[in-house]
């Protein structure tokens, strides 16, 4: 846990370990959270200070992981519960904090909950999920899609004769948070994680928890305007922010908070202390590699966000295109750029395994594809130079792996170590605030703290510009100048 001034969760470098993808410590071809253990050194090395973990509770896996059979226990072929608290202890003695995935807005439809809920109609546990009849013409309730293929957000369950809803797939229903005893289901969960010295969650779908309570249709089908966005989410997550608080060291609510409009995203901070600590900016993360357009979205950001708020930073996740591919084009200098951004900005930058190297997204031949969704090929295996047999998804990348490139000084994992250690060893980097300067076109630079000034060349001509005296900056260069 870094020391300082500014709380462990805003000085921290995160990472997001795709568990299955990572490392194997057995051999089966899935990564597991003993492989994790087996490479703390490394990340250590890197300079991480957080993991943020996909979810590692039980599941029948329709949706790899994001489909809860069991919110208290972890998934056997990950390693089990066993597994788990070894992760937390080694990571801890390395000074590595571990963050857990958590799946408040849909359970699997093998979760116990939900199949006594589908018993009767007078089930304990009906209420705790989202049901409306059929119309009178056998068709469901209302309009709302879901996100998986775009069909009906519904199924009717034969049986007794209602409709559920689910957001993704039919086999992961939607909870029902109007109903109190969710909401109190819920908050024992976050104890349970809590008391075994989880530093905290990244909220799944934090943006879609509640629905309209009346199940009104959506003015326009292709908008989630009723099935998710609504205000009343800010309720749990204030909840939530008192119920984390109780405990020290201090524990982090990272929220997906999947919306594009910057003035909505900065309603997840609260008033900069009382909702989430960090809610992941998708319209950045999304954007061109464009100076124009990013620095509109950080001057945005940084306007909307409350005054105490924090913002965060990604490239990539497990359900985007890798970044060096979809936001660099495969150009590797686009790539160094991105991440230079990525690790100047102000706040807390995230890491998706793999980005250190500058790995591209992988593409799966169809016979070996496994996500109904089509995210495979941003959730290969970790190239880490052996370490696979038999691997769950193909061995795809086209990139030298973490062994390799860590003996090479001008490798991409060398670049970002540097830049990583280069944010650590700076208060401005880690803590200043951020200023735009005025820079030449496709040039953006701005001030962070008091002392340092950053400038990126996003562009393909060589620019000059005028921080601590005149410099020039090569096409994609970036540089950090004390000032
Ligand atoms: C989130 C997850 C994604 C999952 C979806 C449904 O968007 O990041 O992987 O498919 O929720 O749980």
């Amino acid at each position: 846990m870094p020391s300082g001034g500014r709380p462990w969760w805003q000085r921290a470098l995160l990472y997001q370990v795709y568990v299955r993808s990572f490392a194997d410590s057995d051999g089966d071809g899935v990564g597991d959270l003993r492989g994790i253990v087996q490479r703390l050194d490394y990340l250590d090395w890197l300079g991480v200070d957080a993991l943020w973990l996909s979810p590692v509770t039980v599941s029948p896996d329709k949706d790899w992981g994001y489909d809860v059979a069991d919110y208290t226990d972890v998934q056997p072929v990950l390693g089990g519960m066993a597994a788990l608290d070894e992760l937390v202890a080694e990571a801890s003695a390395r000074g590595i904090e571990v963050i857990v995935d958590l799946v408040p807005n849909h359970t699997s439809d093998r979760h116990p909950w939900f199949e006594e809920a589908r018993s009767s109609r007078e089930a304990r546990h009906r209420d705790w999920y989202v049901w409306a009849d059929p119309t009178p013409d056998g068709s469901p309730p209302n309009n709302w899609r879901n996100s998986f293929g775009g069909g009906p957000a519904w199924t009717l369950d034969e049986a007794t004769g209602q409709y559920y809803l689910h957001n993704f797939l039919p086999e992961q229903p939607d909870l029902n948070w109007w109903n109190g005893d969710v909401r109190d289901a819920f908050d024992e969960i976050l104890r349970f994680w809590l008391d075994r010295g989880i530093a905290g969650f990244r909220i799944d779908v934090a943006h879609g928890i509640v629905k309209d309570r009346q199940l009104r249709n959506n003015p326009d089908p292709a908008v989630s305007t009723y099935n998710a966005n609504r205000d009343d989410v800010h309720d749990v997550f204030r909840h939530w922010r008192r119920l984390v608080d109780g405990y020290r060291p201090e524990r982090v609510l990272l929220g997906e908070t999947w919306v594009m409009e910057l003035d909505r995203l900065a309603r997840f901070y609260g008033n900069g202390e009382d909702e989430l600590h960090l809610a992941f900016n998708f319209p950045f993360a999304l954007s061109p590699l464009d100076a124009d357009v990013l620095r509109g979205i950080v001057e945005a950001t940084e306007a909307a966000l409350p005054e105490r708020a924090w913002p965060v930073w990604m490239l990539s996740n497990h359900d985007l295109a890798r970044f060096p591919t979809r936001m660099c084009g495969g150009d590797e200098r686009k790539a160094r750029a991105a991440l230079f951004l990525l690790l100047t900005l102000r706040g807390t930058p995230v890491l998706y395994y793999g980005d250190e190297l500058g790995m591209p997204q992988a593409r799966v031949p169809p016979e070996q594809e496994r996500d109904m969704a089509g995210r495979d090929g941003a959730r290969t295996p970790m190239p880490w130079n052996g370490g696979w047999t038999n691997p769950w998804l193909p061995l795809a990348a086209q990139v030298a792996p973490a062994a390799t490139q860590r003996d090479d000084d001008g490798s991409f994992l060398c670049f970002c170590r540097g830049l990583i250690a280069r944010r650590r060893s700076s208060i401005d980097l880690r803590e200043g605030l951020y200023e735009t300067l005025s820079a030449p076109a496709g040039v953006w630079a701005f001030r962070r703290g008091e002392h340092t000034a950053v400038a990126v060349n996003l562009s393909d001509e060589p620019a000059e510009i005028d921080l601590d005296g005149r410099r020039e900056l090569a096409p994609w260069d970036g540089i950090v100048a004390d000032v």
